[in-house]
């Protein structure tokens, strides 16, 4: 069975196809279009966003289809994301894929933005034991659950104030590097020493399993405004966001007595990230890069997984919504 996945959760057109077979799902397709319409502005601007999403949905579906060779006749099910992001976005994904389900008589699924991260992640191991730990590490969101068994979050952390991506692309703006801002303070940062610059640890001592990194990007503020060298400056701001993120997943896991964890969302594919994860004794898991920033086979897999669990498909009915929490 063919499921089509639609991602328009935020200024990433995403259309990706997953072919479902023997329990077993393998991405066949992840078209994507990245609007370049946002760079002019340093940020994402919500209403180009939408207006961009409606202009290229056809094409990008078709991209899709050819990728998987396939006919819009041989997909089984539709999924899309309903939440969270920004509503006006969503909302063209969103009709477009109930459009598309309703026309061609197949059951839709509408799925949250985080278990398609989480789910991308899990493609590759598909044995993954539960329960394990799963950061996701996105522009909107730094949220570290308990997966407890398929598609069963606890949230046990998250940020209190801006989320991991969010700080990389503030920081970026304030350097004069660019948007998106993760791509560009991982290039600065290759010729940089990040030892140079000295940035604290976030809620050093907490109990719990929170995250932040405000204080950070102030601190990046006065060492920019005192002189600090770009680069190293770069290097060290993205190795103490690193150094935070890796520290408390490190303890959460132990607490809790968890040695599998899994890494994704759009900071992911962050090099120096991967890196830090991967030599702890920690198992770490990633996604395929192509399946760490925001893209539809990741909600094509998010609607595998529903089908697997044998859930019922979603009511036409289901609305877009801007804050959709998961987890409790
Ligand atoms: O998951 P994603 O594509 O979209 C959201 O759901 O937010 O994540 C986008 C975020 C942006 O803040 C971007 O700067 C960050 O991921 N990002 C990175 C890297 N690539 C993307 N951050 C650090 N290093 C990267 N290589
Ligand atoms: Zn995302």
């Amino acid at each position: 069975m063919y499921i089509l996945g639609i991602d328009t959760s935020c200024d990433d057109t995403g259309v990706g196809i997953v072919k479902l077979e023997s329990g077993k799902a393998t991405v066949v397709a992840n078209a994507l279009w990245t609007q370049e319409i946002h760079k002019q502005y340093g940020g994402v601007m919500p209403e180009l966003a939408s207006r961009e999403h409606l202009e290229h949905m056809d094409r990008v579906l078709s991209v899709a289809l050819g990728d998987a060779d396939i006919s819009l006749e041989q997909l089984g099910a539709i999924a899309a994301t309903r939440g969270p992001g920004l509503m006006g976005a969503l909302l063209v994904g969103l009709c477009y894929a109930k459009g598309l389900a309703q026309g061609l008589g197949v059951p839709f699924y509408a799925a949250h933005h985080l278990e398609g991260h989480i789910e991308a992640a899990l493609s590759d191991y598909p044995d993954l034991p539960f329960p394990h730990l799963a950061l996701v590490v996105s522009g909107g969101h730094t949220h570290l659950f308990d997966v407890q068994e398929p598609s069963l979050y606890k949230l046990i952390g998250a940020t209190k104030d801006d989320a991991a991506g969010e700080a990389f692309d503030k920081v970026a703006r304030l350097l004069g590097l660019g948007f998106p801002g993760g791509p560009a303070i991982s290039r600065a940062a290759l010729t940089g020493d990040p030892t140079r610059v000295p940035f604290g640890l976030p809620l050093e001592g907490q109990k719990g399993f929170d995250f932040s990194f405000s204080g950070l990007k102030t601190a990046a503020l006065y060492a920019h405004r005192d002189g600090a060298e770009l680069h190293d400056l770069a290097a060290s701001f993205q190795a103490a966001v690193v150094r935070s993120l890796v520290k408390t997943c490190a303890r959460a896991a132990k607490t809790l007595g968890r040695e599998h964890l899994v890494v994704s969302g759009g900071v992911a594919a962050n090099a120096a990230l991967r890196e830090a994860f991967s030599s702890l004794v920690l198992k770490t898991y990633f996604p395929p890069m192509d399946l760490t920033t925001d893209n539809g086979a990741m909600i094509a897999l998010a609607g595998a997984r529903a089908i697997k669990l044998g859930r019922e498909s979603s009511a036409l009915e289901v609305g877009a919504e801007a804050y959709l929490p998961l987890g409790a």
